[in-house]
């Protein structure tokens, strides 16, 4: 009777040691919290537009090619497997002197073998916004930019800051392009679904 006891009462603290120390080990990796404990409440839908400047003639230029292969018998300004790295100024209107609203950091490949005066990009960027309610908060966006279209589309593939678990395109269309020099003035339409919590989780 003794010893059956014994061994259960055992048993039982085998138990709970191990239900508390795979819980310990558990918490220590990894927990499910519901969204509304960093402040993730309601999604919504921010329009925003502007414009984005790229100035190849100027003392300070807002790009580099980083990489320029063999151009050979191709005349394209920027031959298959050219890398640009560019930080573009933000406006909020066409003019390069109108209020500044934030800058796009990033790159561009031409990513297509196509001859001719097809240009195709894939370009990945951050925009970093500097105004108002954005100030400080980023957006990423990554995608294909075939530049003589009309309207290129690229995805929002995440965010920082207010841009928490963002997700949307942008729509950019080109107002102003100077082919030979390579200045170039381009509308940007961003649609973005996000959260708006502007929390710290340190
Ligand atoms: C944006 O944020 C930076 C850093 O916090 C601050 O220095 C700057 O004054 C802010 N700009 C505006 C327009 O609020």
């Amino acid at each position: 009777m003794a010893n059956s006891k014994t061994l259960s009462s055992t048993f039982f603290t085998f138990l709970t040691l191990t239900f508390l120390f795979s819980f310990l080990v558990t918490a220590n990796y990894y927990q499910n919290i519901p969204p509304t404990y960093l402040g993730f409440r309601e999604e919504k839908l921010t329009h925003f537009h502007f414009y984005f400047h790229e100035v190849v003639t100027s003392q300070k230029p807002s790009l580099v090619i980083a990489t320029e292969p063999l151009k050979g018998k191709s005349n394209c300004p920027l031959p298959f497997g050219s890398i640009v790295v560019m930080e573009d100024p933000l406006t909020i209107g066409p003019e390069l002197d109108s209020k500044l609203v934030g800058k796009a950091q990033g790159f561009y490949i031409s990513s297509a073998q196509t001859e001719g005066l097809e240009l195709e990009l894939v370009m990945g960027m951050t925009l970093a916004f500097i105004e108002g309610e954005y100030n400080g908060s980023t957006l990423s966006v990554l995608g294909r930019n075939a530049i003589f279209s009309q309207v290129r589309e690229m995805p929002i593939i995440g965010g920082t800051g207010a841009f928490r678990f963002a997700r949307g395109f942008v729509q950019a269309r080109s107002v102003k392009v100077d082919y030979q020099k390579g200045d170039a003035t381009v509308e940007y339409n961003v649609y973005v679904l996000h959260y708006s919590s502007h929390e710290d989780f340190n």
